[in-house]
């Protein structure tokens, strides 16, 4: 036997028993007479004592111990003189019979402390390592729980959990593939699923009307804080169900998850059209822990001799409450951070309204008391308050004030960690044109159903379409999207024919899936959730890599296994493959 108890789990009611625990020396204390060892495991830290004066045997033992060596031990229970609040196991300590050393142990390259002196890639490098510090080993444990309370949420439901397979086939839609040669098909290629989209739809015709699979999905896509290039999806679909269904039915899975996880009783998700995101926010996932809404500014702003303003499509600005007292060179460095070339403005124009009730702007020459005024009071701005204003074209002028906004948010330490705000986004436009390949693209993908009334656009004003699409957003995270799908095959191929496949390109791709639709195919619809980053959401960080056992570093790359790696000429020969670099 190698334990009976683990090291998270003696308390003074054990005091007086001879037990035995297993783990690893996170670290020794050699005070001659005694020498203290804290023993981790999974379950938390035990100190044992050895008493170094009254067993030799054991001493000399015990002085070989170093960091990392795993080993058994016997003892008994006592009380701690010296008790430690901040541990569970603080009140007792374990005086050592005898112990033997499992395993040994190289001197680690960084400490296993949640205060480790390692840095990022060395902890990648040796991630197994990173693994055991308490405070990595915590979110593996949390994605276990939001794994393992989604299941039971869905399962409860009476979904079914319904596996899909990983060798699919490419297609052009979306994010680049991952392809994969077969070597008994020479010259042909599998490719790594995006998303199960179009076999959760397939179940659908088969009659499984509630699936989900908590599912691999593989982009080829650049990587940021928030993506990495095998991700996880709870993946889910519905049949027989509209809109509403689907949001009621997840909005309760978040729900659950938040309460079951975090003890967190979240209130009703608000709704925000996709356009309304857009005009208030610049954004698509809002992050609504903070107001600073846009103003738009056209009607005040424009016809005064500004000409910058004058050429400008859209003047928008937003209220930064108790910003005022700015200094030039805090001022100056929003200037430049939205004239980065990520943002590209090409500058930024401020209104200060002083606690004294003085306003004092950077364009006084082209603006009196009585304009600023207006500008003051559309924007609700108070004594104290700044206003900081951009103009361009709309969609672009937009995009920079919600990078703007989100800066301040942050600056003002408005984005309070520990705060969740849930949003669902709806109506997003079903197509967007792509001014490079002059050609529509499905901005969901090319199964989603255009709102009833909007279907009459098609031909006429495509980009005004809207989708029975939808995202949630929390803390301005996409967290998920979905759709209601079509199910009709005769406006699945207009829309193929809209996004520029001929019937033949149709076919080739999708025409399992139009075939399918001919045989009885229920109306049907769903959703996916980032499964990483709901975790790193719920865990309040940024990048979803400290929710993944073993991530990919920024370029893609697995630094422990050094992957992707070159192969040998053998296995490119069976594979028909030659590599011309
Ligand atoms: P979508 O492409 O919006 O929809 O993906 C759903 C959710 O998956 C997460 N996600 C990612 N997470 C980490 N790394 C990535 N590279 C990455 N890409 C996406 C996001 C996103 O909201 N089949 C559809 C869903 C549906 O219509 O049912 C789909 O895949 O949180």
């Amino acid at each position: 036997m190698y334990r009976t108890h683990t090291c998270g789990e003696l308390r003074m009611e054990n005091i007086g028993q001879q037990i035995q625990l297993s783990g690893w020396v996170q670290k020794t204390r050699n005070f001659g007479e005694l020498l203290f060892l804290d023993l981790r495991d999974r379950y938390g830290v035990t100190q044992l004592v050895f008493n170094m004066e009254a067993n030799d045997f054991l001493a000399e033992r015990a002085k070989r111990l170093g960091r990392e060596f795993v080993i058994q031990c016997e003892g008994k229970v006592v009380e701690r003189s010296n008790k430690n609040p901040k541990m569970p196991t603080g009140d007792i300590e374990i005086i050592v019979n005898d112990f033997r050393i499992l395993s040994e142990s190289k001197t680690p390259p960084f400490t296993i402390e949640n205060d480790t002196d390692g840095g990022e890639d060395l902890r990648m490098q040796y991630r197994y390592l990173d693994l055991r510090r308490e405070e990595v080993q915590e979110k593996i444990k949390m994605r276990a729980k939001v794994s393992i309370e989604t299941r039971k949420y869905l399962d409860g439901l009476g979904f079914l959990d319904i596996e899909t397979p990983c060798l699919i086939k490419s297609t052009p839609e979306g994010a680049r593939d991952f392809i994969v040669p077969s070597r008994i098909s020479p010259g042909q290629f599998y490719a790594l699923p995006q998303s199960p989209q179009t076999f959760k739809q397939l179940l659908m015709v088969s009659g499984f009307d509630k699936y989900y699979q908590i599912v691999r999905c593989f982009r080829d896509e650049d990587l940021r804080a928030d993506r990495q290039p095998e991700f996880t999806q709870i993946d889910c679909e519905m049949s027989f169900v509209e809109q509403e269904d689907i949001l009621n039915t997840f909005e309760g899975l978040i729900k659950h998850v938040f309460k079951t996880v975090k003890n967190i009783d979240l209130p009703s998700f608000p709704r925000m059209t996709y356009d309304e995101a857009m005009q208030k926010y610049g954004s698509d996932k809002p992050d609504i822990r903070f107001g600073m809404e846009f103003v738009e500014m056209n009607d005040i702003a424009k016809g005064k001799g500004f000409s910058v303003f004058d050429n400008a499509e859209l003047v928008v600005g937003i209220n930064a409450e108790n910003a005022a007292e700015y200094t030039r060179k805090q001022l100056d460095e929003l200037t430049d951070f939205v004239k980065r070339p990520q943002i590209g403005a090409t500058g930024l124009i401020y209104l200060r309204y002083n606690t004294d009730g003085s306003l004092k702007s950077s364009v006084d020459k082209f603006f009196n008391e009585d304009d600023l005024k207006q500008w003051a009071s559309k924007s609700n701005m108070k004594p104290g308050d700044l206003l900081l204003v951009l103009c361009g074209k709309t969609d672009k002028v937009r995009k920079q004030m919600n990078e703007l906004r989100l800066e301040m948010g942050n600056r003002l330490d408005l984005r309070k960690k520990g705060e969740f705000k849930c949003l669902w986004v709806l109506d997003f436009p079903l197509l967007e044109y792509d001014e490079a390949s002059n050609r529509w693209f499905a901005m969901h993908h090319p199964f989603t159903s255009p709102k009833k009334e909007d279907i009459q656009l098609l031909y006429t004003d495509p980009g005004k379409i809207r989708a029975d699409a939808y995202d949630l957003a929390i803390n301005g995270v996409e967290v998920g999207g979905g759709s209601i799908r079509i199910h009709d095959k005769t406006l699945q191929a207009k829309m193929f024919e809209r996004l520029g496949f001929t019937d033949e390109e149709a076919q080739k791709q999708f025409g399992f899936l139009m075939n399918a639709f001919e045989f009885g195919a229920p109306p049907h619809g769903g959703l996916a959730f980032g499964f990483d980053r709901l975790c790193a959401v719920l865990g309040g960080v940024d990048s979803i890599r400290d929710y993944i056992a073993f991530p990919k570093n920024n370029s893609g790359r697995d630094v422990m296994l050094d992957s992707p790696s070159t192969v040998s000429d053998e296995q490119l020969k069976e594979l028909n493959i030659k590599v011309t670099l």
